[in-house]
C-alpha cells in the first residue's frame, strides 16, 4: 500500500498506543495522538514516554469535534484507545468503545477524509472461549462455561457436543466470536463496525485481536487490568497475587514491541485487508507459572492467594492460533515471556511509588458481582 505515512493513533498515550508511536517515528512516519490521559490509567497525567516528536493532542475519543480536529491531514489511522480490563460499568465501555468508534467512521465518511486504512485494536476477548479438541470430535468451539457450573468449583471446558472434558488448542481466526464480558462484547463492536463499514465505502481495514500484551509503561495504577502488572504491583508491595479459578487457567502473552511491529505490518501489507486477525505467540502460560515467574524473578517469594474467585464470563484457556498473520506478512513474536518479564521488571524498578490499587478494587469488584466465589 502507498500512502504519505500520516498516522493517528487514539491511544497513544498507553501501553500499546506509545510504543506503536515510537516504531512508527523511528521508521519516518509523522505522527499525531489522540488521548484523553484517562485518569484510572494515568494517575499523574501525562506520562513522560509520549514522544515529543509526535504532536500530542489531549481529547476524547467521544467528544465529535476534537475527532474531526485530530483527523485532519491523516491518512492512516491506528485506533488503539478504549476503555478497558474486568470494571463494572457497563454505559461507559459502551461510549468509548462501541459509540468512539462509530463516531470516528461517521466523522471519515462525513468529512470526505482521504483515509487509505484503519488498524483496529480488536481483543483475544471477543472469542467466548479458546478453541478445544475433544476425544470423540476432534476440534470443537466450545461456549462460555456457565455461571452454575463456576460455582460448583468445576473449572473444566466440556465438549458442546458431548459434555466430554477437552484439552485446549490454538483458536484460529474462525472461532465463533461471542462477547461475553461488556468489554468483550465492545470489542466485538469496535472490529465489526470497522470491518463491514470498511467493506461498504472501500476503505481497507484492519482488525488486530490482541493477545494478553504487557510491557514497560503498562500502568502501575490500574488494577482492572493487566495481569502482569497486577502482580507486579500485589509482590512488590509484600502482598499475594490473587489467582482466579485454580491457576491453571492459560493465556497467551505479547510483549508490547511485538503488538507494535504487527500494527506496522497490517499498515504496510494490503494482505490483511478485511480481515480479523489474531496476535499473539501461539503459546499458552498458565496463569499459576507466570506468578511463580514473576514472583522469582523479583526474589519475592510470596505464594500466591487461590480461593475459589472467579469471573463470570471469562475463558478458560485461550491460545492465539497465529497462522494467518504468519503466512500473510511474516509475522513472528521477537521476545518471549520470560524476556519481557524481565525487561517489565527493568522498568517498574524505575518507577517511584508502586502501590497496591488491587485489595481495594478487589472489594468493589466483588460487591458489583464481577468477582464471584464458588460455593463448592
Ligand atoms: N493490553 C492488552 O492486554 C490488550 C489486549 C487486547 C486488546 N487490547 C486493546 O489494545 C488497545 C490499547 O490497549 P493498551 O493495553 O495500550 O491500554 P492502555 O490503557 O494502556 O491505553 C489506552 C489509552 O487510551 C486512552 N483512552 C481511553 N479512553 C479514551 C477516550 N475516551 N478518548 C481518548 N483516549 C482514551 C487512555 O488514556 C490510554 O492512554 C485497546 O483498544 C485495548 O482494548 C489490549
Ligand atoms: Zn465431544
Amino acid at each position: 500500500m502507498k500512502h504519505d505515512k500520516r498516522a493517528l493513533v487514539t491511544g497513544g498515550a498507553g501501553l500499546i498506543g506509545s510504543h506503536l508511536t515510537d516504531l512508527l517515528l523511528r521508521e519516518g512516519w509523522t505522527v499525531r495522538v489522540l488521548d484523553n490521559l484517562e485518569p484510572q490509567t494515568h494517575r499523574l497525567g501525562k506520562p513522560a514516554w509520549v514522544n515529543a516528536q509526535a504532536e500530542f493532542v489531549h481529547g476524547d475519543l467521544t467528544d465529535r469535534d476534537t475527532i474531526r480536529a485530530a483527523m485532519g491531514g491523516i491518512d492512516v489511522v491506528f485506533h488503539e484507545a478504549a476503555y478497558g480490563g474486568y470494571m463494572p460499568e457497563i454505559a461507559k465501555y459502551v461510549r468509548v468503545n462501541s459509540f468512539g468508534t462509530a463516531q470516528l467512521l461517521e466523522v471519515i465518511r462525513e468529512d470526505n477524509l482521504p483515509i487509505r486504512k484503519i488498524v483496529v485494536a480488536s481483543s483475544q476477548a471477543v472469542y467466548s472461549e479458546g478453541a478445544a479438541h475433544c476425544p470423540k470430535h476432534g476440534l470443537v468451539f466450545p461456549a462460555v462455561r456457565p455461571v452454575e457450573q463456576l460455582r460448583t468449583g468445576d473449572w473444566t471446558v466440556h465438549c458442546p457436543l458431548c459434555g466430554a472434558d477437552t484439552t485446549p488448542v490454538p483458536t484460529p481466526e474462525e472461532a465463533p466470536v461471542g462477547g461475553e464480558t461488556v468489554y468483550g462484547l465492545t470489542k466485538v463492536d469496535q472490529e465489526k463496525l470497522v470491518l463491514l463499514w470498511g467493506k461498504q465505502v472501500g476503505i481497507p481495514t484492519v482488525a488486530l485481536r490482541y493477545s494478553c500484551t504487557f510491557g514497560p509503561r503498562q500502568s502501575i495504577f490500574n488494577p482492572y487490568t493487566g495481569v502482569i502488572a497486577i502482580f507486579c504491583t500485589r509482590l512488590l508491595n509484600g502482598l499475594p497475587p490473587v489467582l482466579y479459578e485454580d491457576g491453571e487457567q492459560t493465556r497467551d502473552f505479547s510483549f508490547v514491541e511485538d503488538i507494535a511491529r504487527a500494527n506496522l505490518l497490517a499498515a504496510e501489507h494490503d494482505a490483511l485487508d478485511g480481515l480479523p486477525v489474531n496476535v499473539g505467540s501461539g503459546q499458552g502460560a498458565p496463569i499459576r507459572e507466570v506468578a511463580e515467574q514473576i514472583s522469582e524473578a523479583l526474589g519475592i517469594r510470596i505464594a500466591p492467594e487461590i480461593n475459589g474467585e472467579f469471573r463470570p464470563g471469562e475463558m478458560r484457556h485461550l491460545t492465539s492460533g497465529t497462522r494467518r498473520i504468519r503466512d500473510a506478512v511474516g509475522y513472528a513474536p521477537q521476545t518471549d515471556l520470560l524476556t519481557g518479564v524481565g525487561k517489565y521488571l527493568e522498568w517498574i524498578r524505575t518507577q517511584a511509588d508502586v502501590k497496591d490499587y488491587f485489595s481495594e478494587a478487589a472489594q468493589l469488584l466483588k460487591t458489583k458481582g464481577i468477582v464471584h466465589k464458588a460455593t463448592r
